[in-house]
């Protein structure tokens, strides 16, 4: 049984990541031996919820623990980079939420750590893991649309109101929202060579649990790239966009058209539009319960059985220089280079397409 250990108790740690631990820790594959918030008020809250041994304010003690195999690292943003620094030093796995570092500096840090270490590193989001985005991926492989030229994506909300930082510099839209775009985009377009973008402020004041803050990040983002493969590219993204009803993703070939339908970390399925055909295809979602936190059950078993993860780090250091030169790129009012670059992404399991209409109970998805 691996011994796991949480930094960060907040919204994340609450929802999505507790109801993967949960199942795992129901089938005896994990143990989660400690948590540690900075907030001591959280252990009161989480202790009716959760089963664990230990809360710890100082989350270096969840890493002095030689028991501890794996430590998620769930908490804001510009921790985000220190801790997994000192995790993968301590001999620890580590799955860190994104970005995994706010600046050129601490993420080529991590990644030198990470690249000498024995342990995974892995960085969210896991878009690549949803099974519509692979079901992409191979129509793209199989070159069903010809030679793609554009593509669009978008992701956005109102905002957060429980946490302040998303707020303050090294939080923001970009870091937490347009970051699933950007891993959508390369993964199925490959690397990116340069990058302009334009940002701002649209609300200078925010609530936040009922209290005015004053915002101190750009909220609002147009972002253009420009792909090695000579692709263009536009992101969208904003704590400005309050709804809509449009693909998350939109990728335009030469024979035709793939839309993904709903938001990529939670996708509901894709069109297909082929000039052969003259047609939409609508595919439905194969598995609609694929949960966007699926890395952390991918780490688990990659750790267990020893085996290559789907999630490649190179590709998540990528993601990482692009955010950040897109601030660059808007501060500067130019186009910025991206230095980085990573290896085509492959699929070994080949995405079946369910039947629809025999699709009456999705809690049957195995996926
Ligand atoms: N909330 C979501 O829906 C959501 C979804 C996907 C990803 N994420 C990502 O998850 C991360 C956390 O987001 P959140 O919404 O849960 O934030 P949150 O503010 O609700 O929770 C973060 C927690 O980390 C704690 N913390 C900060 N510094 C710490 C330290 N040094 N040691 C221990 N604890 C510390 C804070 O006290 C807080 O309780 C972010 O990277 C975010 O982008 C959030």
């Amino acid at each position: 049984m691996l011994n796991l250990g949480i930094i960060g108790c907040g919204s994340v740690m609450q929802g999505p990541y507790m109801e993967l631990v949960n199942k795992l820790l129901f089938k005896k594959i994990i143990n989660l031996k400690s948590v540690s918030d900075i907030n001591l008020k959280i252990d009161k809250i989480i202790n009716k919820k959760f089963k664990y041994q230990y809360f710890y304010k100082n989350y270096k003690k969840i890493l002095e623990d030689t028991e501890i195999d794996l430590v998620l690292v769930l908490t804001s943003m510009k921790e985000h980079a220190k801790i997994s620094k000192e995790a993968l030093k301590k001999g620890k796995h580590v799955l860190v939420e994104k970005p995994m570092a706010t600046n050129m500096k601490d993420l080529k840090e991590l990644i030198q750590i990470a690249k000498k270490s024995k342990k995974y590193l892995f960085a969210a989001p896991f878009v690549i893991l949803s099974p519509v985005f692979q079901a992409i991926h191979q129509e793209i492989i199989n070159k069903s649309i010809g030679k793609i030229s554009l593509a669009r994506a978008r992701y956005g909300w109102a905002g957060p109101n429980w946490s302040e930082w998303y707020y303050q510099t090294g939080g923001g839209p970009l870091f937490d929202l347009g970051v699933y775009n950007i891993t959508s985009l390369t993964g199925l377009l490959g690397p990116v060579k340069k990058v302009t973008a334009k940002s701002s402020i649209s609300n200078y004041f925010r609530k936040i649990k009922g209290k005015k803050i004053k915002v101190n990040t750009d909220d609002n983002f147009q972002i253009l790239l420009e792909f090695k493969n000579n692709c263009l590219a536009v992101v969208t993204t904003g704590f400005t966009m309050q709804q809509y009803n449009s693909p998350a993703i939109e990728i335009y070939g030469s024979e035709g058209t793939i839309q993904m339908l709903g938001d990529d970390w939670e996708p509901i399925g894709y069109e297909i539009w082929k000039n052969k055909r003259s047609s939409w295809e609508l595919y439905k979602t194969p598995y609609a319960n694929w949960p966007w936190a699926s890395g952390f059950t991918h780490l688990v078993d990659c750790i267990i059985n020893n085996t290559k993860p789907l999630i490649d780090i190179d590709h998540a250091y990528h993601v990482n220089e692009i955010m950040i030169k897109i601030y660059e790129s808007s501060q500067k009012n130019r186009e910025m280079l991206i230095n980085s670059t990573f290896k085509p992404l492959k699929f070994y399991k080949k995405i079946k397409i369910k039947k629809s209409h025999l699709d009456h109970d999705r809690n049957h998805d195995d996926i």
